[in-house]
């Protein structure tokens, strides 16, 4: 039975809410982490490489999915391929989004710790070392990042309560044109500091021999993560558009605007991470620490700081309420559970996970599995293998299974195959599914090159 489902209501809503997903605490956060683990400029070269080969089809054939199935993920493929397994992607995505939303809170909840510490002035007088220590004091402790995450946990349940349209829609709109200027601001700021150029090189000058198969999966795995693709988030979202709506711009846009973020993160906070003595490979507070020693040597720095906070805030809301909103979505279509109880045991079930993330930096620091914390374990599994593995399922199907016509239905409507079109179903067809599969298979060392 089909129920009333709620939609976006403009061309602008489409692409801010879909913009809003992929835009977060994927660029500024962990984009620049992962590239400073990876070595800079190849990994950053390979990353773009991906985004355009393998990203922006895949968020057409998310988008396309999504729209013909009318459903969420898990229900958009029993509708389009009935009888048949392919469900289990709908599966793997509430799983991914399950461990995604889970680390992704405990890290949203630091950035509410730094929009308070914005407006106490707690960065004030404050030197790389203060700043490295204050940052690990507290992401050490055991009470207060725990209760960020629960707040922010709940903040995104009440967005998604609030349904689509009403909920998802309008805070986007504003405030991510907003994000853009801010960054921008700070860049300016970050290239004119003394010892800029050498982390712009950093960023910009490909050294080629930093690259290994890990560098190329994780290159993958970034791209995927920052444009949400690889399981479902996309499709859910698809499955809102309007019939009218073209989703080729769309794609393209959300895909464009997602990386110009990122890049833009970048360079904020490499020239910084130079020009302060921190090391690119410091891990997961990269950001935290670097950019308050930025704030500290701008004019207007307190005022800039709390609104750069309060943005990636926001950022980081429109993304995990598109998380939220995979699970959700399963809960209350598949399991017919009414849209407010989905969201009550999402929350609690999410909220459990998300407090074992958050403690992962302090009291859990010694509970691994494989030389793993559970905050690195999910991020690195449902980065760097679920979404991957997802991502190429995804493509396989649409290029493999589902029919043509019903696919190219969804991208240029009743016109006649175009070349454009064709060069779109040549790459889903024979190049994404098998790069993604070699990529992968490479690194975890199933095939050697
Ligand atoms: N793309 C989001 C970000 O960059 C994170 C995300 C991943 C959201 C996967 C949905 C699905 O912050």
């Amino acid at each position: 039975m089909q129920q009333n489902r709620d939609g976006f209501s403009s061309r602008f809503g489409v692409i801010a809410a879909a913009a809003g997903s992929a835009i977060g605490l994927g660029n500024i956060w962990r984009f620049p982490y992962v590239l400073g683990e990876n070595g800079g400029g190849a990994f950053f070269l390979i990353y773009l490489a991906f985004i355009v080969l393998l990203g922006i089809p895949l968020m057409l054939t998310e988008m396309s999915i999504g729209r013909a199935g009318q459903r969420n993920t898990y229900g958009s493929f029993r509708n389009l391929a009935p009888k048949s397994k392919w469900y289990f992607i709908g599966i793997m995505g509430v799983v991914g989004a399950y461990m995604i939303l889970s680390f992704y809170s405990a890290v949203a909840g630091w950035t509410l710790q730094y929009l308070y510490d914005a407006v106490v002035n707690n960065f004030a007088n404050k030197n790389s070392a203060d700043l490295v220590s204050m940052y690990e004091t507290f992401t050490s402790s055991s009470f207060m990042p725990v209760v960020w995450t629960l707040v922010f946990l709940f903040l995104t349940g009440l967005v998604v309560v609030a349904g689509i349209e009403k909920g998802i829609e309008k805070y986007t709109k504003i405030l991510m044109p907003l994000l853009f200027v801010i960054i921008v601001v700070l860049d300016i700021r970050a290239v004119s500091l003394d010892g800029a150029e050498e982390g712009l090189s950093f960023l910009f000058n490909p050294d080629f021999s930093k690259i290994s198969s890990k560098v190329v999966l994780e290159a993958l795995g970034q791209a995927f993560f920052s444009l949400s693709l690889g399981m479902g988030t996309i499709i859910t979202y698809g499955s809102y558009i309007d019939k009218k709506e073209k989703l080729f711009s769309s794609a393209v846009s959300v895909s464009l605007a997602d990386t110009a973020i990122a890049v833009l993160a970048g360079v904020a906070i490499f020239p910084a991470v130079f020009a302060f003595g921190i090391e690119p490979d410091s891990g997961p507070g990269l950001v935290f620490i670097t950019l308050p020693n930025v704030f500290q040597q701008m004019p207007g720095g307190y005022f800039f700081s709390i609104i750069f906070f309060f943005l990636l805030v926001i950022a980081a809301l429109t993304s995990s309420i598109s998380l939220l909103e995979v699970i959700v979505a399963y809960f209350a279509e598949e399991l017919n559970m009414t849209r407010a109880k989905a969201t009550m045991v999402s929350f609690i079930s999410v909220g459990v996970l998300g407090v074992l993330c958050a403690l992962s930096f302090g009291p859990m620091s010694k509970v691994t599995l494989f030389g793993f914390t559970i905050f690195q374990l999910f991020d690195y599994v449902a980065s760097n293998i679920l979404l991957p593995v997802g991502g190429m399922l995804i493509v396989f199907f649409a290029g493999w299974v589902w029919a043509r016509s019903r696919f190219k239905q969804e991208i240029i409507g009743e016109s006649k195959e175009n070349g454009l079109f064709k060069i779109f179903m040549f790459i889903i067809k024979f190049v994404a599914p098998f790069a993604i599969a070699l990529v992968f298979l490479n690194a975890v060392g199933l095939l050697k090159f």
